[in-house]
């Protein structure tokens, strides 16, 4: 009668693994959803590659060299001057995946 019992265990051990694997590992879909957060929501005033417009210019350096990264999340949330707040339709998660965007992969080489 210990054989169905150690199958069990086995079962909820390898689904709790598996859990455990997603919950901890690197979440490579941050880049592509930074990355549509940047092109849904700041896109039409910094342009699509950052090189600005009716916003700053964000992809020089120049910007994020400032600006930490708790600053420009302020600013992403909370607006600026003539930007626009974003806290009302944009999640901490989706801030902080677009405030990487803009810092890591938006940045000219
Ligand atoms: C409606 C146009 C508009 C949208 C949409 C917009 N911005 Fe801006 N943004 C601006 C303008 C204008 C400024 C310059 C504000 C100023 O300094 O007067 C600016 C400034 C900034 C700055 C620099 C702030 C500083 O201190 O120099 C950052 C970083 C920034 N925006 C990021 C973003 C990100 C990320 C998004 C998308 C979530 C976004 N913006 C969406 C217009 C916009």
């Amino acid at each position: 009668m210990t054989a169905p019992v150690a199958v069990a265990v086995n079962a909820v051990g390898a689904v709790l693994l598996v859990l455990a694997t997603m919950a901890c590992g690197a979440d490579p879909s941050d880049a592509v959803t930074g990355e549509q957060v940047y092109m849904a929501n700041c896109a039409s005033c910094h342009a699509p590659d950052g090189s600005g417009g009716v916003g700053t210019r964000l992809n020089d350096g120049v910007t994020v060299a400032r600006l930490t990264d708790a600053q420009m999340t302020a600013v992403v949330a909370d607006g600026v001057r003539t930007m626009p707040a974003n806290s009302g339709k944009l999640t901490a998660t989706q801030i902080a995946a677009v405030v990487a965007y803009v810092r890591y992969d938006l940045q000219q080489p």
